[in-house]
Formats: structure tokens, sequence, C-alpha cells
């Protein structure tokens, strides 16, 4: 079932996403999908803290390189699929950078930009969205697709 937060700072926002990442054990998958400056970077950073990444690697959004890897108590693949235009954009991601190996390897891969890769998904994932309401206020919402993700979704709570 679905279950939608509101965030009122991108502090509460970090801490969402840091207490998710506390729960997660490897091997998820977290779509983000929502505009620019929605909230999807900084709910990244949150995720990170909770997977134990160490604080001298900031997250920042990988957009250029389209993935970057952080080492933590889980390993964490962080996605940027915004400038992902073409097709041959796709087959990169596929081919040279070898996205199916980081989605069932053993760390968490959260993808931004979620919607412009649809197809390169697997079927089951946490899938969250998220909205620009006000200028600090963002909401929140999680979409689990399979059962894992359903258990994940349930253990959040509001900050
Ligand atoms: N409640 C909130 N949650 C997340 N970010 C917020 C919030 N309120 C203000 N912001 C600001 O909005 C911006 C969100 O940017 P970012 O996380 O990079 O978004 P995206 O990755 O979706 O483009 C940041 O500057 C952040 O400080
Ligand atoms: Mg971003």
């Amino acid at each position: 079932m679905k279950k939608e937060l509101l965030s009122k700072s991108s502090a509460m926002t970090v801490e969402v996403g840091k207490r998710l990442g506390h729960t997660l054990q490897g091997g998820e998958v977290l779509g983000l999908v929502g505009e620019l400056g929605a909230g999807k970077t900084t709910f990244v950073k949150g995720i990170a803290k909770g997977l134990g990444v160490n604080h001298q690697h900031p997250v920042n959004s990988p957009s250029f390189v389209l993935m970057r890897e952080y080492e933590g108590r889980i390993p964490l693949y962080h996605f940027d699929a915004h400038r992902l235009t073409e097709a041959s954009d796709l087959l990169r991601l596929e081919q040279e950078i070898g996205l199916e190996e980081y989605l069932f390897g053993k760390g968490v891969s959260v993808l931004e930009w979620a919607d412009r890769i649809k197809s390169l998904l697997p079927k089951e994932y946490l899938r969250i969205e998220f909205q620009h309401l006000k200028e600090n206020e963002r909401s929140l919402t999680f979409h689990p697709l399979g059962e894992r993700y359903e258990k994940i979704v349930k253990a959040i709570k509001e900050p």
C-alpha cells in the first residue's frame, strides 16, 4: 500500500531518507521521480547516512557520470538519469556501466529520474514520488512494487 509523508524542511527529507536507509539490507532498488528541485538528491543524502556512507564523500547529483558508488555498511549505487535523452544513453547505461549488475548486486541502487529508464528497471522496486508544494514543503509518496518493498514501506514512520 502506498504511503505519503509531508516534509517541511530539507533536514526532514534527509531524516526520512536516513531512517529508510537504516532499514535496508542490500539488493534493494529505489526509483525516485519528481521535478528538478523536488528533493530527490537531498533524500539520497539521507539514504547514504542510513547506509553508513563516510561523511568525507558528500553525495551530489551524478548527472554527468550517470552513476556514483559510495562505500558504506552497504554500498550505495547512485544513478541519475536526468541527462539521459537519447536511446544511445540507455545503451551506455546498460552496456558500458552494466546497470543490471548493480540492480541485482549487493548494494542499494537509487535512481533519480527513474521514469526515464523505466524499461531498464526491475519488476519489483520502491517507487518514490517527490512533489514540490511550497518553498520548504515537499510531499514524498512511497509506492511499493513487490512484497519486499511493501514491508519496507510499512516500517516507514513520520519523523
Ligand atoms: N522539504 C524539503 N525537502 C527537500 N528539499 C528541500 C525541502 N525544502 C527545501 N528544499 C530545497 O530544495 C532543493 C532540492 O534539491 P535537490 O534535492 O537537488 O532536488 P532534485 O534532486 O529533486 O533535483 C534543495 O536546495 C533543498 O535544500
Ligand atoms: Mg537530483
